[in-house]
């Protein structure tokens, strides 16, 4: 079953994905349960994915949330075309790799998700590639022997995931720009590191409020502690959902 088409963004609701960093189903439920109204997405990490499981992320998706399977896969080629099968079949909207693992790794695992969708009735996902994380800076990226700029080593990801056929790309909101110039139109830019002007950054580098993130280019924002670390989690989004509508019109 082929998906809808890729950018068919209609609100700020449909641009936005809440990272449920819980450790534990309840605690999920709980946000979810005070967003759910507003139609946002839902993002599953690795601490909440560890911790519940996939029959977690499949009774969400079931629910008929937009579930992004945050796993960051990155292994030999085999294995990561095999998981991301693994994440098609629980019935994501969206999951991710690391382009650092490769273009042989992104192709053969668009691939097999391609021929997997074909056979079996699964509703394609959105494939998405990590470049570098946004808790990154400069210095981090030189400590792992990376001497060239993070802008410029953003679009040479971000290149190479679009040429292996990738659908986009998960990337600080300050690099947007420049890979949208890289890149094709149709590409996503899924935006971590969002702060709302009056947030803490936490340990978040790069970092940019969700009106910026949006003129600048980014299709999906994900949202975290901005939300999930304040009492009422509802007026917070709303007041984030409202910054996007009024700046975008
Ligand atoms: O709490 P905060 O808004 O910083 O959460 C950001 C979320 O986005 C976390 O779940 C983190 O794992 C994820 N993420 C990120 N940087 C990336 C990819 C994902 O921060 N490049």
């Amino acid at each position: 079953m082929t998906p809808s088409p890729i950018k068919s963004i209609i609100s700020a609701a449909d641009r936005i994905f809440i990272a449920l960093d819980v450790d534990s189903e309840s605690d999920a439920h709980g946000i979810v349960e005070e967003c759910r109204s507003f139609g946002v997405g839902f993002k599953i990490g690795l601490q909440l994915f560890t911790n519940a499981g996939p029959r977690f992320v499949s009774q969400l998706a079931d629910a008929g949330h937009r579930v992004f399977l945050d796993l960051k896969f990155h292994d030999i080629p085999n294995t990561v075309a095999k998981a991301s099968v693994e994440a098609a079949r629980l019935g994501v909207w969206m999951f991710n790799l690391h382009a650092l693992g490769g273009g042989e790794m992104m192709k053969r695992s668009v691939d097999e998700v391609n021929e997997a969708v074909e056979r079996e009735t699964v509703v394609r996902p959105r494939i998405i590639a990590v470049t570098i994380l946004t808790s990154f800076d400069g210095v981090m990226l030189n400590e792992i022997g990376v001497t060239v700029p993070i802008g410029e080593q953003v679009i040479k990801l971000s290149t190479l995931a679009a040429a292996s056929g990738m659908d986009g790309v998960v990337a600080s909101a300050r690099e947007a720009r420049g890979i949208r110039q890289a890149v094709r139109s149709d590409f996503l830019i899924v935006s971590p590191g969002i702060r709302p002007a009056n947030a803490t950054i936490d340990d978040q580098k790069r970092v940019t409020t969700p009106a910026d993130a949006i003129a600048a280019g980014a299709d999906y924002l994900v949202i975290g502690r901005p939300i999930t670390g304040v009492a009422d989690k509802a007026t917070e989004l709303e007041k984030i959902l409202k910054e996007i509508d009024n700046s975008s019109r």
